[in-house]
């Protein structure tokens, strides 16, 4: 049986034609207009795309995008003079460091100094306690992503096993918090499975729905999956000119009964929610 391919670019295209509507209300209400400032450091490529992507969606929302290009040799005190700046300016909503910073730039101090009113990520010590304690300011743009995904297709979580593979600070970790919490979306048994884990595919194989963010190419294969079911990739790996998922997605997509694509799954939900989190820290301000 083919699996159901979920269509992340679309269900993102709604979510954010519901924030304009609601950033159009919040300008006639409060002539505020949600704003945000994407600091992009040093030029990787791949960042350059994301931030542009990033810049086009808060345009096509009628948000207002900065974004300040720094060279490379910027040094820590230099970034963190400009995210200084950009807590005191009230005009600025949310503030986004797009990473890889680089290397003799520390990601945490900057990350740390960004105001957590204005913390679109939900990066901040501050915003993440408050996300664990499930009384969030903001949600993590991704995992949030991952959880409206499921939402959305009517995919239920409560009761079932799902098993997320990787436990970085940005997804993992959190996209566990979230699927563990109470309500809509949540109330699931989570189990966390890394690069240390003994014997994946046993663990993997009695997942409901398997969330991959382990940044390694194709590494879900066949053997790795029970017979429907749910595949959420949060790969984007590089390799050679072509950009693959973490899940190989023409064995999978024999077994699971819904996966998501890459491109066009669960990257473009994380844009539409960075646009949530932007509204919401305009929002904080009236
Ligand atoms: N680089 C890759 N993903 C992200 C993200 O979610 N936020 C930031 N700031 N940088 C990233």
């Amino acid at each position: 049986m083919a699996a159901r391919v979920i269509d992340g670019k679309a269900h993102a295209l709604a979510i954010r034609q519901e924030y304009a509507v609601a950033a159009a209300e919040l300008v006639r209400a409060h002539g505020v207009t949600p704003h945000l400032v994407v600091a992009l450091v040093g030029d990787d490529p791949a960042s350059a795309v994301y931030v542009k992507n990033k810049q086009i969606a808060c345009e096509k929302a009628g948000f207002r995008s900065t974004v300040t290009t720094l060279p490379a040799s910027t040094s820590q005190a230099e970034l963190l003079d400009r995210v200084a700046a950009w807590n005191a300016d009230a005009s600025v909503h949310g503030i986004l460091v797009q990473l890889p910073v680089p290397k003799q730039i520390e990601p945490q101090a900057v990350l740390d100094a960004i105001s957590p009113l204005k913390d679109v990520d939900c990066f901040h010590p501050e915003n993440v306690g408050l996300m664990v304690q499930g009384r969030p300011r903001f949600m993590p743009c991704t995992p949030y992503g991952v959880q409206q995904l499921l939402i959305r297709e009517g995919i239920e979580t409560a009761g079932k096993h799902v098993v997320v593979l990787g436990r970085s600070e940005i997804v993992g970790k959190p996209q566990a918090l979230l699927f563990m919490q109470k309500g809509l979306g949540g109330d699931a048994t989570v189990t966390v499975c890394h690069s240390r884990t003994r014997n994946l595919a046993a663990i993997t194989q009695t997942a409901d729905i398997l969330v991959a963010a382990i940044g390694q190419p194709e590494l879900v294969r066949r053997e790795h999956l029970s017979p429907g079911v749910v595949v959420i990739d949060v790969g984007t790996n590089r390799v050679g000119d072509k950009l693959v998922g973490d899940v190989h997605f023409a064995e999978a997509s024999e077994v699971a009964s819904a996966i998501t694509p890459v491109p066009g799954g669960v990257g473009p939900m994380t844009i539409a929610m960075l646009l949530g989190n932007t509204l919401r820290a305009a929002k904080l301000t009236v």
